[in-house]
């Protein structure tokens, strides 16, 4: 008994007090554990495949979301609704893997200064955001939101939406020729405000 003892101390000892073993075998425990983890999402279809009833961003959809982009909307803003009882009372139904499958990149976020986005669809109507973006502190007097009254002004960039449609579809989101062909067309003479409402309009609201 007290040589097993021996010789397990003198391995324990070996690995502490050798760098490079420590940081080798530490390394190994960790990508042990991180595969078993990761890697069967990947071949779960709860993971991988959308939801039913899950469309791509329509043109003005898509159009508005790059202004989210452009905006920084994601600085105060997360799209992330966590199963935790006090996030799905205040928003809704907890957010799952297959309502983001067509977002390029997603927009989880990691800030909320404001409020969860990612059910805000239908929750207002079309107006109360235009008045909103305009000037937040119209409707919410004590906002803090900057305003972005600017988007009236100027009108979506018709000539670059079917391109950016066709590299959606490289990475795998299902538009159709004749959709990318249509989109320019679709969205000419619409502004910014009229693409981002729409997009915020479409949030969340596939999950039934
Ligand atoms: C500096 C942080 C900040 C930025 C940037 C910001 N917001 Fe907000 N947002 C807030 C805060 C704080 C609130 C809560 C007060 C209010 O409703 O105005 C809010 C509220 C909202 C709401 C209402 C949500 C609800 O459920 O009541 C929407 C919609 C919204 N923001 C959209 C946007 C969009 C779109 C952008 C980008 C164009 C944006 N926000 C940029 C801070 C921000």
């Amino acid at each position: 008994m007290a040589s097993h003892d021996q010789t397990s101390n003198n391995l324990h000892e070996k690995i502490e007090t050798n760098n490079f073993l420590l940081i080798v075998l530490t390394f190994i425990t960790i990508s042990m554990g991180g595969l078993v983890e990761i890697v069967p999402l990947f071949f779960q279809k709860s993971m991988t495949e959308p939801i039913r009833g899950l469309q791509p961003y329509t043109a003005l959809q898509l159009a508005g979301r790059d202004i989210y982009l452009r905006e920084g909307c994601y600085n105060c803003h997360s799209q992330m609704i966590r199963p935790f009882h006090a996030e799905t009372l205040r928003y809704g139904h907890y957010s799952v893997a297959g309502e983001y499958v067509y977002d390029h990149p997603f927009q989880w976020g990691s800030k909320r200064t404001g409020p969860d986005l990612h059910r805000v669809g239908g929750k207002y109507s079309d107006d109360w955001h235009r008045v909103h973006l305009n000037n937040p502190r119209d409707v919410v007097p004590e906002s803090i939101m900057p305003a972005y009254p600017f988007l009236n002004e100027t009108l979506v960039d018709h000539e670059s939406i079917g391109d950016h449609m066709a590299a959606l579809r490289k990475v795998g989101v299902p538009y159709t020729d004749e959709q990318i062909k249509a989109a320019g067309a679709e969205i000419k003479g619409k502004t910014e405000m009229d693409a981002l409402v729409s997009y915020l309009q479409v949030l969340g609201t596939y999950l039934k």
